[in-house]
């Protein structure tokens, strides 16, 4: 019987690594900011200007990080079962729902809503309700783990299937971190403005 996943490949565990590293890596980038103003002072004073860096910089890392799964998929056994027409040809629709998830998300939430500008204290006028927040409540996560399993399917590698419970894993923890700060940061804004009005 041939092996499903070769765990010999170092490419496989690179790209473990950073789908690891990168949530990681942001949320300690924006509590970071948002306790020490971190960024912030990187430049100038200026947080949107740094909000906008950090999400050069994130954008730039989920590029690397897809390069380095697709490499690591390129390494790995294809298995016959993912190869049938009907399984193949699935990953277009997961491919397409995940990209206009992640799309349409980013254009809902512009680019410092879509890259922990609340963190930087930039907030949005109202939390986003509308589509694709209707239908998801993390549609950027859903959207890309999504498109992580496509390429898994499209490629017909089992090891993609690892590597994306992995992306799904890293993604549901940090919401655990993320979901608390910006329900937590809305209310505090939305106390302000209460008081605001009553000092009035
Ligand atoms: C979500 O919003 C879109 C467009 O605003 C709408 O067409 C769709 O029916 C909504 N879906 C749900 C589940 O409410």
């Amino acid at each position: 019987m041939s092996t499903l996943v070769d765990f010999s490949q170092p490419s496989f565990w690179i790209s473990a690594a950073s789908i690891l590293f990168n949530p990681t890596f942001w949320n300690i980038a924006a509590s970071q900011e948002y306790h020490n103003k971190v960024i912030t002072k990187l430049f100038g004073g200026n947080p949107r200007l740094g909000c906008y860096a950090l999400a050069v910089t994130i954008f730039s890392l989920g590029i690397f990080r897809d390069y380095l799964y697709s490499e690591a998929l390129a390494a790995q056994p294809s298995h016959p079962f993912l190869e049938q027409p009907p399984i193949h040809l699935s990953a277009i629709p997961l491919f397409l729902t995940g990209n206009i998830l992640v799309l349409t998300s980013m254009y809902a939430l512009g680019v410092t809503g879509t890259y922990l500008g609340d963190y930087f204290g930039i907030l949005m006028d109202a939390p986003v309700t509308s589509f694709p927040f209707n239908v998801s409540a993390a549609p950027m996560y859903h959207g890309s783990t999504l498109s992580f399993l496509a390429t898994a399917i499209w490629k017909g590698k089992p090891a993609g299937f690892v590597l994306t419970a992995l992306v799904a894993a890293a993604y549901s923890v940090a919401r655990r971190w993320e979901d608390p700060f910006t329900d937590m940061i809305y209310a505090k804004r939305e106390r302000e403005r209460k008081e605001g009005k009553k000092g009035l």
